[in-house]
């Protein structure tokens, strides 16, 4: 097992892992492994949007430095249970509005402290943004219309200042039959008029066909008039 440059990610070849938070747990079937004393989780890129962004070769971790983090779309928790493994000791706001989802998302956070999962619409984060309080990162994968928006209007709720964004924006599905570059393109020049300029754009192919990673950054500083 060796280290890599994404803080907390090992790797065996091109497979990755990170440390298990709680040892002999499985949460969506992966492979656990232990080399020296040590419980590892094998992180699926095909299963996780975050595994795929770093095996297309994100520069930097995402999460690095985060203690405070709103996840917008948990699922099943498959993401979340390896940011979970990632940041043990940050807060992760998980916000699902399926209550069939957010049932094995509650049983993860009684696994794991730092998951609090939270049922509620994306859409409105006047009814979560309170409990959430300032976060470091957004990270996003609602597979739903106006995705630009969403992000922006939990960003104005919930982002601290110089707090960054990671949206997995959907780009093609069934009902869809916009283009691909259309649809990442609108979402940029959404993001960019409302001072979110998008600093990285990642096609998650192989891993996922529909799915685009923009990494958003932070807000730049208002000028100074003179
Ligand atoms: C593609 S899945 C997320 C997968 C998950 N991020 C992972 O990597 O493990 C999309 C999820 O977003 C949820 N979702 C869709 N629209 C939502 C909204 N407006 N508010 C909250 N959750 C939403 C769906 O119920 C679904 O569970």
């Amino acid at each position: 097992m060796e280290a890599t440059a994404w803080p907390g990610v090992w790797r065996d070849g091109r497979e990755l892992y990170t440390e298990n938070l709680r040892p002999g747990h499985r949460v969506y079937g992966e492979e656990l492994r232990e080399v020296g004393g040590v419980e590892y989780r094998h992180w699926d890129p095909f299963r996780s949007k975050l595994a795929a962004l770093l095996l297309r070769g994100a520069a930097r971790a995402p999460w690095d430095g985060a203690t405070s983090v709103l996840y917008l779309g948990g699922a099943h928790g498959t993401t979340v249970s390896h940011l979970s493994d990632l940041l043990p000791e940050a807060d992760l706001f998980v916000v699902e509005k399926s209550p069939v989802a957010f049932a094995p998302l509650l049983e993860l956070s009684r696994l794991r402290p730092n998951v609090l999962p939270i049922l509620a619409d994306a859409q409105l984060p006047e009814r979560y943004a309170a409990d959430v309080g300032s976060v470091d990162l957004i990270y996003q994968d609602v597979a739903q219309r106006g995705q630009a928006r969403i992000f922006l209007e939990n960003a104005d709720a919930t982002l601290r200042r110089g707090g960054r964004g990671l949206l997995m924006l959907k780009v093609r599905s069934v009902t869809q039959t916009r283009a691909p570059r259309a649809i990442v393109d609108e979402a940029r020049h959404e993001l960019a008029g409302r001072g979110r300029p998008v600093v990285a754009q990642t096609d998650l192919a192989p891993f996922s066909r529909q799915h685009v990673a923009l990494e958003v950054g932070p807000r730049p500083a208002p000028s100074v008039q003179r």
